[in-house]
């Protein structure tokens, strides 16, 4: 292969290594390659956030992500959100959850994204970070309650055209705020 470079890394639990084109992005590498079809491709551009994945616990565009930049990293995608093991024992990520409960999605196009977006937020709440101002810049800790306009914020790189928004905002405040949320 012209242009191929080796890269390893872990895909949801799963050591994974491939020979990829060194120009290859992550998003295509795990729909093409990998068969991880759940990140989907919007734009390619870095504007929709459908492809959002977790990236060594921090949410990234993977379409805007190199393969080959993930050498050794460790990559969540929303086949790996949800807990425990395959088959009957699985149990859906408590974000996962809240999305059925509030009808979160309409056509689902940009559900994976935003609930791997949601997740990693929900996470960088909880340890002060703001990474949605931009990846270097960190604002001082965030409160501990996320008012409903904040998640807005924190979510505003994850498009929807079918306009949910309302109701994922309501199902982010509930895992949020671990009480019943009624329609936003
Ligand atoms: Fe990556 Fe739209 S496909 S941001
Ligand atoms: Fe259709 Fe969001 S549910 S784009």
């Amino acid at each position: 292969l012209d242009n191929g470079v080796s890269v390893s890394f872990k895909v949801n639990g799963t050591a994974r290594k491939l020979t990829v084109d060194s120009r290859m992005t992550l998003l295509d590498t795990l729909r093409e390659r990998l068969d991880l079809t759940g990140s989907k491709k919007g734009c390619d551009h870095g504007q929709c956030g459908a492809c959002t994945v977790i990236v060594n616990g921090q949410r990234i565009l993977s379409c805007l992500t190199l393969a080959a930049s993930c050498e050794g990293k460790t990559v969540q995608t929303i086949e790996g959100i949800a807990q425990g093991s395959t088959g009957a024992t699985t149990r859906l990520h408590p974000v996962q959850e809240a999305f059925l409960k509030h009808d979160g999605f309409q056509c689902g196009f940009c559900t994976p994204g935003q609930i791997c977006s949601a997740v990693a937020m929900l996470d960088e709440a909880k340890k002060g970070h703001l990474s949605y101002v931009s990846e270097n810049v960190r604002q001082p800790a965030a409160p501990a309650k996320l008012s409903n306009e904040e998640i807005r914020e924190r979510m505003s790189g994850n498009i929807c055209r079918c306009g949910a928004y309302p109701n994922i905002v309501a199902a982010i405040q509930e895992v949020h705020s671990g009480k019943p949320v009624e329609q936003i």
